[in-house]
Order: structure tokens, then sequence, then C-alpha cells
């Protein structure tokens, strides 16, 4: 049973604050925001999340008022604030300014909910309606400069408000807030421990399985691998055949490993299919990134579903596996309200069928990835699987940008300001990326940077042109170009989806894979994309270095590389044929996604 409820009013930190709890040691759910009072009477705490929405918008999230008055104490966060504050009595009003970023709060009160707490502290704001009067009986207890309203609360009915983000790790004392409102408001019981949950997710496995057998879709990544793993525990090897279908967007060299890996932990039951021919060829002719994503997540299917009939009689019954996490169910709009950031895979229409048949199998689906490691450790995986970086289903399909037609480099009066008033080069490539603003999905321009400017630097340029230029999202730094060339000597150029293109991009990341190994730098870096652009020098392309640090994928900070070695590294790439530039992403997520796709 879950102590906490959270409950979703849309926003892409709502997992976040679910999981900053369990962290904590206190085992809690997400909830649509119309869940019936009678299943959450029993609970110790609710959290109403942050979304996207205005308490003024029709049909915006809304929940029975009753709940404030069933005796458990409330913390509404950011839009959960706002709804608050608009149901019992208070006043919200469109902010002024939208509040982005970092926000110097100052606690008024040191209440219960921020023992513990400095009088100024660091928070992190993302919101443009405000908190402008609070309810009846309610008290201020901090304001920021942009928000008279930054925390509220009723001391009574243990019903508070907070306009920033406690469970973004930015808001530096997030935790304690959140520590302070599950044990000393709530008076939660420690009862959550990944470590612990072996016994008790293998017997939900022999449960749903029922004697059927199943086939479990294995893309080389921790999730799979781990929630493959598990499900051979609870059924043995005769009963569940792992699925690795081979797309043609694998890394270097991955196939091998996933049949070595398994083979070591003596596992037999791994089969490869490779179908690369077929995924290439499909994706022939097509550009748009969200097309390309669906087309692959179909043709997985297909594969998949070929494989079976082929291995099984038709009427023997199976249920199909994959090592989907929290986070993946919740950026592809998985509840209620989310805001869709991006399609991932495994949230396509076609499973969609099969999970209303019942004929899913998701052992991880409500454990973040830092949990999954946890699991994947007990399970004895070796600490190579288990701390691997996490590599999108749609593979290095969506690493390897396409363009329908050539385009040059561009400006813009706005970007040409920037340019001179922040004495570099800048330019807009023929080239869209996806990045994330706000709770929405964005498709946007691409800045590139030319200069000699060190990191520091580069963060202020990135974060001045992302937040002056709304219709860019990603800044990328021109790190090596070949001799005597300069940004604006590229032209973008015609590309799809080749076999060719994939071989270099494959070559580039394996060259990367290899010198982050060599210079111990694998385990300070959350993950690594390599893309392959089509920006030409005439014969070439050019490669994005994206790699960045971050605690959970769900917002992350590009890695300030060792300059030297960037360099060192850089040089090493344009040494590949066919690479003509090299270039640095300087973006965080938000306003940019880790994948540019
Ligand atoms: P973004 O790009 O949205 O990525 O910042 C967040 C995390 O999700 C991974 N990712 C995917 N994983 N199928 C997956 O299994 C997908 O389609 C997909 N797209 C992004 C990404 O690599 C990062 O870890």
């Amino acid at each position: 049973m879950s102590q906490i409820i959270v409950l979703n009013a849309g926003g892409q930190y709502c997992h976040l604050i679910a999981r900053r709890i369990r962290e904590l040691g206190v085992y809690t759910e997400i909830r649509e925001m119309e869940t019936p009072l009678e299943e959450m009477a029993t609970a110790r705490g609710i959290i109403i999340s942050g979304g996207p929405y205005s308490v003024y918008a029709q049909g915006s999230p809304s929940v029975n008022p009753q709940l404030f008055k069933l005796g458990i104490p409330v913390l509404g966060i950011c839009y959960g604030h706002q709804l608050i504050a608009q149901l019992l009595g208070g006043k919200v009003t469109p902010g002024q300014v939208k509040e982005y970023g970092l926000a110097h709060l100052v606690v008024k009160q040191p209440v219960d909910i921020f023992a513990g707490l400095d009088t100024r502290e660091t928070v992190w704001m993302s919101h443009s309606d405000v908190v402008e009067a609070p309810p009846p009986h309610f008290e201020v207890f901090a304001t920021t400069g942009d928000c008279p309203v930054a925390a509220m609360g009723d001391k009574k009915t243990h019903i508070y408000g907070v306009q920033f983000h406690p469970e973004v790790i930015h808001t530096v004392s997030g935790q304690r807030i959140l520590q302070n409102f599950v044990f000393a408001i709530c008076h939660c019981q420690i009862d959550w421990d990944p470590k612990q949950t072996l016994p008790r997710l293998i017997t939900a496995i022999r449960e749903k399985a029922q004697g059927k057998k199943v086939f479990f879709l294995m893309s080389g990544g921790v999730d799979s691998t781990v929630a493959f793993t598990l499900c051979v525990k609870a059924l043995g090897p005769d009963r569940v055949t792992g699925l690795y279908i081979d797309t043609g967007f694998m890394r270097a060299k991955e196939t091998a490993l996933i049949r070595e890996a398994f083979q070591q932990l003596g596992i037999q039951s791994v089969k490869i299919v490779d179908a690369s021919e077929e995924f290439i060829s499909m994706l022939s002719g097509v550009y748009d990134p969200e097309e390309k994503r669906v087309r692959i997540g179909r043709k997985f299917l297909e594969v998949q579903e070929r494989t079976l009939k082929q291995m099984y009689r038709p009427d023997e019954e199976w249920l199909l596996g994959q090592g989907t996490i929290y986070p993946d169910t919740i950026e592809s709009g998985g509840s209620a309200q989310a805001a869709v950031i991006k399609t991932h895979h495994n949230r396509i229409d076609l499973l969609q069928e099969l999970m209303q048949q019942n004929r899913v199998l998701e052992p991880l689906v409500e454990f973040y990835k830092d949990e999954v490691r946890e699991i994947g450790l007990q399970l004895g995986l070796p600490p190579e699987i288990v701390w691997r970086h996490p590599f999108p289903g749609p593979g290095l399909a969506i690493r390897c940008l396409c363009s329908r037609e050539p385009g040059s480099m561009r400006t813009s009066p706005e970007l040409t300001r920037l340019a001179k008033s922040l004495r570099i080069d800048l330019a807009i490539a023929p080239l869209k990326t996806v990045g994330v603003q706000g709770d929405y999905r964005s498709y946007a321009d691409l800045v590139l940077v030319q200069g000699e400017i060190p990191f520091p630097r580069l963060q202020d340029i990135s974060t001045t042109i992302t937040n002056t230029i709304p219709t860019v999202n990603r800044v990328v730094y021109l790190v090596a170009i070949r001799s005597g060339k300069g940004l604006w000597d590229l032209q973008g150029i015609k590309a799809g989806i080749e076999r060719a293109r994939l071989d270099l991009l494959r070559a580039a990341d394996e060259m990367v894979t290899n010198f982050i190994r060599t210079h111990d730098l694998h385990s300070d870096i959350w993950q690594f994309p390599v893309i392959l652009m089509p920006l030409s020098l005439g014969t070439g392309e050019s490669i994005a270095l994206r790699p960045v640090s971050s605690q959970d994928g769900m917002t992350a900070e590009f890695t300030k590389f060792p300059e030297a070695l960037l360099q060192q590294l850089a040089h090493n790439l344009l040494s590949l044929p066919g690479v003509d530039a090299v270039f640095y992403d300087v973006t965080n997520k938000p306003p940019a996604t880790i994948e540019w796709e």
C-alpha cells in the first residue's frame, strides 16, 4: 500500500517526486487527479504535482475539493500549489514574467515543513501563473523576487503549497522539505528498499505469467537485460526466450557483447535476429524524427511477431515482456494528464493493443533507473552491464539526423545582435532538433557557436541564446573543423538513413566509447550520445558530442569535458574519413532533450 500518493497534474517532474520520496524509503505511487477519495483514504499524505496548465484554463486538471477535508496532509507543488489556492478561496493570477530556473527563496516562517532550512535558499522554479493571495486561514511561509506567495500553508489542517520544485536537484534543500513532509508531518514509516523487492517481483511475474511462455524484447540496454534476467529467474529458462533484434541501429560490437554476457550467466535462451536490412530500407525517404520512431516501433513488433510465429505453434499462449521503466511511461504521455514530450517505442499503438489484452509483462515498470541498477546487482549481473549508459530503443537511427533537402547556414536579426554583443560567431544550422521547453516538447532551431570559449562562458552563452530567442532550443560549439575552414563554410546536405551513414556514426561512437573508457570518464557521464549531422564541407559530415550529467535523465547538464581531452578526441574524430567537423553540445535539459530527436 502506498503511504504517499502523488496526484499527477501532468508535469514531467511528477515521477521525480515519487522517486525522491522512495529514496527516503517510503513507497509512493502516482495516481490520476480524478482518483476517488475512498481510494486515497488510507494514505498518510497526498502530493499534487506540477503541470503545464493554468488553473483557469478550461478542462485543466482538478481534484475533488473534499480531498482537503479527509484530514490527510496535502502538499501542492507548482500547479498543485496554485490549485490549492484556487479551490480553497485564494487568488491565482497570470504571472507577469515566466519565472524559469534558479530563484532565491526567503523563508519568512521556519514552520515544520521548512525545518532545518536557512532563511535564504536556492530553489528551482518553472511557472508563469502565481498565487497572489493565499486562501483564508493560510499563511505565507516564503517568498521570492517574482513570487509573493512562494510557499503557504495552514498549520492546523497541514495543507501546504510551494511554487518551486523541491523534487528537482537544483532546489538545494528540496529533499529536506520532502523529508519533513513525509516523516514529521505525515508520520510515514520506512517500508521501501529496492534491494528487498526481488522476492515480491518474482512472485508477481509468476502470477502474471500463469504457465504461459514469455517472449522478451531485448535492446541490450540495462533495463531490458535486468527485466529479462528477472523473468528467467522467476520462470526458468525454458519458459522465457529473449528476442534481440539487430535493427542495424546498434552500436559497434553490441550484438557480440550481448551474446557473451548471457553466455557467461549461463542463459542460452536469447535468440538474435538480424533484421538490419529490413529496418534500414524501411526508413528510406523518411526524414521526420517522429515518423522514424513510430516506424521503428512498429517494425520491432512486426519482426517480433513474425519470429514468434516461426518458433511457436500459433495457438500457444504467450506474453510479451519488455524492460519499460517508470520514466518511459511518463515521457510518452502514459499517464492520463501527461504532456507528450516524445514518443517512446515501447508505448506505441500496437503495443497498447497487447496491453489491453493483458499480454504485456513489464516487471520493472514501477522503478527508476537507479533502482533497476540495484536490482541488477542483486541478480548478479556484471557491473559492466549494470552501469552501462542508457541507450534509446530506436538506437542510432535517432542519432543519425536526416534532412529532406540541402540548406545553408543563416542568421536572424536577433542572433546577429547577440553575436555582436557576445563578440562571437553564431549561425543557425539548416537542421532542427527536439527539446523540452516548459512542460511541452519543441522541435526548434539549432545554433552553432565558433570562437575560443571556455566552458563556463559557453554555459552562459547557451542560456542567453535559448532564453533570448525562443525558437532556439539547442546550442553547439565548434571544437574542430578541417583546416582553413569555419562555421559558415558548412552546408546542409540532403541525407537519409543509409547503411554508410550509420557505419560512419558507429565508428565515431565506438571511438568515443573507447576514449572515455581509456581516460576513465565513463562513470562521470550519465550518457554520451554521438550524433551525425548532415552538415558538410563537400565530402563528409559533422559529428556532435552530447555527453550529459544527470541523475535520472529527466533533467541534465551538459558535461564539462576536460578541455585538453576534448581537443584530443575531436582531433581523433576528424581523422575518420567522412568527418568534416566536430561540435560539442552545450545545452542543458531543459531546454534541449538528451537525444536530439
Ligand atoms: P530525452 O532525449 O527525452 O531522453 O532527454 C531521456 C532518456 O530517455 C532515452 N530515450 C529513449 N529510450 N526509447 C527508449 O527506450 C526511446 O525512444 C527513447 N528516446 C529517448 C534517452 O536516451 C535518455 O536516456
